[in-house]
């Protein structure tokens, strides 16, 4: 158990007991720190989980104070892992309630997974969609079964083409977004107690999937400027029984960052060596902004050992559902299970979306697309330099919509987004990618949005929070 988690639980128990009535103050920070000689960010993270369990209320500016019935919440499991030690996960409580205070109405959204859907082109989307439902033969519900609609796995691989990669599209399963196809290929590949190599700082779902599979997962370090640490892979490679990996190598969530060519190679060539799939997330390729998609992992593949998941989620039609793999020696697997589980995507989605690459004009969307959420970024970065405190550290991601900050080690980044939720502003904080507790100062911020006055007056009020906490420490 964490430092935090222990003073949560003794709190906790103070509670519950009853000893302190409800709609009494809680002690401050301060005192907090004071009495228990523990650090500002232990304080404010003991704080933000009492509030998690529905213990205590926060009220701005005023501190915290006993909630008026106390709900008996689950308590997060402790989670402590080296570098490269296997560690159960348990992540969910604390990524639900992000997201949970994330979706308020008229929040700004800069801690969203989204981009903005003015991007999409929904009524094109839409024509093409009536058009499929009008034409699609009643035997579509079983033609249409896993692997999925012929004509959409068939654009699929042209778009692989486009890039240089021959990929049948009888090899592709279409699946209800990337997130199921990430999913069933880990457990495609794993069996409960397995060991998993993830990234750290990495997409949550990653760890929520390893938690609810009953996998184990180490955790493989991710830098924000030359991506994922491939010397200590090859060491946990060696200690490890890892039965699969999955990695992220375009447009990093949360990091933005991409792996060479040559980095990802090696990659490739050092999971051959071990027999290891890869499952390889790259819902963010195609939005890329020097003129070529990044080639993903699967491009150097020559096993069969990559299983490309990615989807229309973020590129065309979000609420579509449609997503898919390119699962290699993996497809039968990835098929069955996706009977077994789900049985079918959206048969008239898949046939709306694979109209629309046909005869709509994605390519000339993406374009636009690519060139707005790069000005957005460059505007976002402006932004940061004139308002977030000098010693705030960032790296510019060439493609995708999300930027990485670090701050001083006296910022919280839990405490961060309680108090800019407080004030009409999401972030996800860095705690969510990663099943230790690490990445406590940083955040991850999303340009997906048209730049306006709004945003950037969110970035200002950051900007004073921040300060506030700091001259608070
Ligand atoms: C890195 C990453 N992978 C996968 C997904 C899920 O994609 P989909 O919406 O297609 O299921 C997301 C969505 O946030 C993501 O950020």
């Amino acid at each position: 158990m964490t430092r935090y988690e222990r003073l949560a639980q003794i709190m906790a128990t103070e509670i519950r007991s009853g000893n302190v009535a409800a709609g009494s103050r809680m002690p401050s920070l301060r005192q907090i720190i004071a009495q228990h000689g523990v650090s500002q960010s232990t304080a404010a993270r003991a704080y933000y989980l009492l509030e998690q369990w529905g213990l205590v209320r926060a009220a701005e500016r005023s501190g915290y104070f006993v909630a008026p019935r106390p709900v008996n919440g689950k308590a997060t499991q402790a989670v402590t892992a080296d570098e490269d030690e296997a560690t159960t996960v348990d992540i969910s409580e604390l990524v639900f309630s992000v997201l949970d205070a994330a979706k308020q109405p008229g929040i700004v959204p800069l801690g969203s997974a989204f981009p903005s859907p003015t991007f999409f082109p929904l009524s094109r989307l839409a024509k093409s969609l009536g058009h499929a439902a009008r034409s699609v033969s009643p035997w579509s519900t079983v033609v249409d079964l896993p692997p999925g609609n012929e004509n959409l796995r068939r654009q699929i691989a042209l778009r692989y083409m486009r890039i240089g990669i021959s990929q049948p599209a009888d090899e592709i399963v279409v699946t209800n977004g990337a997130l199921e196809a990430l999913n069933l290929c880990l457990m495609a590949v794993t069996q409960p107690g397995d060991v998993v190599a993830v990234e750290s700082p990495g997409f949550y779902a990653a760890l929520q999937a390893v938690e609810r599979l009953g996998l184990r997962a180490v955790e493989i370090p991710v830098d924000p400027q030359t991506g994922l640490d491939l010397d200590v892979l090859a060491n946990t490679l060696r200690k490890h029984p890892v039965r699969a990996c999955w990695f992220m190598t375009n447009f990093h969530n949360p990091t933005g960052v991409t792996l060479s060519d040559a980095k990802k190679k090696a990659l490739v060539d050092l999971l051959a060596q071990h027999d290891v799939p890869l499952i390889e997330d790259d819902v963010y390729g195609e939005l890329h902004f020097s003129p070529d998609y990044p080639k993903p992992a699967m491009a150097f593949d020559r096993h069969g050992l990559v299983m490309h998941c990615s989807s229309f989620s973020k590129t065309l039609a979000p609420g579509y559902r449609v997503g898919w793999v390119s699962a290699g020696r993996f497809a039968e697997r990835v098929q069955r299970l996706k009977l077994m589980t789900t049985l079918s995507a959206s048969i008239p989605a898949q046939a709306g979306i694979a109209d629309y690459l046909e005869h709509g004009a994605y390519e000339r969307h993406l374009k636009k697309m690519r060139l707005a959420l790069r000005d957005q970024r460059d505007a976002l970065c402006a932004a940061i330099r004139r308002w977030l405190p000098a010693g705030t550290q960032w790296t510019i991601p060439d493609g995708g919509y999300f930027l990485w900050l670090r701050f001083d080690k006296a910022i919280d980044a839990m405490e961060l987004h309680r108090r800019a939720i407080g004030r009409g502003i999401s972030v996800a904080p860095g705690p969510i990618f990663s099943a230790t507790s690490a990445f406590e100062h940083c955040i991850r911020l999303n340009f997906g949005h048209p730049w306006s006055p709004r945003i950037d007056a969110a970035i200002r009020t950051l900007g004073e929070i921040l300060s506030e906490t700091v001259k608070g420490a």
